[in-house]
């Protein structure tokens, strides 16, 4: 299916759907929401917004929720959707979502299989948000990331972007890197465990777009070649081979999962390696790959990042809520 052509407007399903006119759109309404907090107006009076969350969440549940909310619509947040739902009835997400959705104005779905944001988009009877998908994508974080990144470089091209850690099952790096491949001269260097490499699509999709990308397991030397250096965790929920169970780790995993962890740090030893203008960015929740005696330094942007999802979000909404759905 071609979600490419789905307008974002009414559906946000993956990243490749962002083209130039809507970032643009979005970026400038985000500063609008970021200087005008408490003072946007009741654009979404009336209307409510349902979030469901069937993985663990704090800063994309509650960014979407409190963006909402200061746009003057209502919310739900149903957290643990899994067990809260009656998924756990054994509902298949088709039919939890067709039902859900004629209840509210806009859905905003995190679940834990990889194409749930094309059956919600599929089921849905009203606009819906991926919110994080398994391992495939998490474009809303995309656009607060891009936001961070335009906001710091005044470009979103021409620049050396180095994600680092679990590039296999982390979906921030892949949103991100299908937004980032749209502009000329961007150029990505994957830096990760050899258990944890970027996956073929991403590079299937690199190479048919002719950008430029290396694969690398030496972080040292690609830090001070790097305009953005994008740390992640190592998804120890993801990690297990068995498929319907990939938290439960065996020994063996375990051990894996432990070295994966270990490889790729950031701290006051190594900072410097990274250009002065350069940042450093973290979807978060970060574990021990980013040491907290460089947060105060100045290429450390990961807080900010963190905050801007809310204004990103409010301008979604109202982007969202301007457009004459169905
Ligand atoms: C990320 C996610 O859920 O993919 N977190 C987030 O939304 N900021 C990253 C992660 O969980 O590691």
């Amino acid at each position: 299916m071609n979600l490419k052509s789905v307008n974002p407007r009414a559906h946000v399903i993956e990243s490749q759907q962002f083209d130039i006119d809507f970032l643009e759109e979005l970026c400038d309404l985000t500063l609008h929401m970021k200087q005008n907090r408490r003072n946007v107006g009741d654009e979404l009076a009336g209307k409510n917004v349902l979030n469901m969350f069937w993985e663990a969440s704090s800063r994309t549940a509650l960014s979407f929720v409190n963006a909402a909310q200061y746009l003057g619509a209502k919310t739900t947040l149903i957290v643990n959707a899994g067990k809260f739902s009656s998924a756990s009835k054994g509902e298949t997400l088709e039919d939890t979502i067709r039902v859900s959705s004629a209840y509210t104005d806009f859905l905003v779905v995190r679940h834990n299989h990889d194409d749930a944001s094309e059956q919600c988009y599929l089921a849905s009877r009203v606009p819906t948000i991926n919110a994080g998908s398994g391992k495939s994508q998490h474009p809303t974080q995309a656009l607060l990331d891009f936001y961070t990144i335009k906001d710091h470089f005044k470009r979103t091209d021409n620049l050396s972007i180095t994600f680092v850690g679990d590039l296999l099952r982390g979906r921030t790096v892949k949103s991100l890197t299908y937004l980032m491949a749209k502009f000329p001269g961007n150029s990505f260097n994957f830096v990760a465990p050899d258990n944890s490499r970027i996956d073929d699509g991403i590079k299937t999709h690199l190479n048919d777009l002719n950008v430029a990308y290396i694969e690398t397991e030496d972080l040292l030397g690609t830090l001070k070649k790097s305009d953005i250096v994008y740390m992640t965790r190592v998804q120890k929920e993801r990690f297990g081979s068995n498929p319907e169970r990939p938290e439960e780790l065996t020994p063996e995993e375990n051990a894996e999962y432990e070295r994966a962890r270990d490889m790729y740090k950031i701290d006051r030893n190594n900072i410097n390696l990274i250009p002065c203008n350069s940042i450093l960015m973290h979807p978060l929740p970060r574990l021990d790959e980013i040491s907290k005696d460089v947060d105060h330094d100045e290429r450390a942007k990961y807080f900010i990042q963190a905050d801007n999802g809310l204004y990103v979000r409010m301008a979604l909404f109202k982007m969202m809520n301007d457009y004459n759905y169905r």
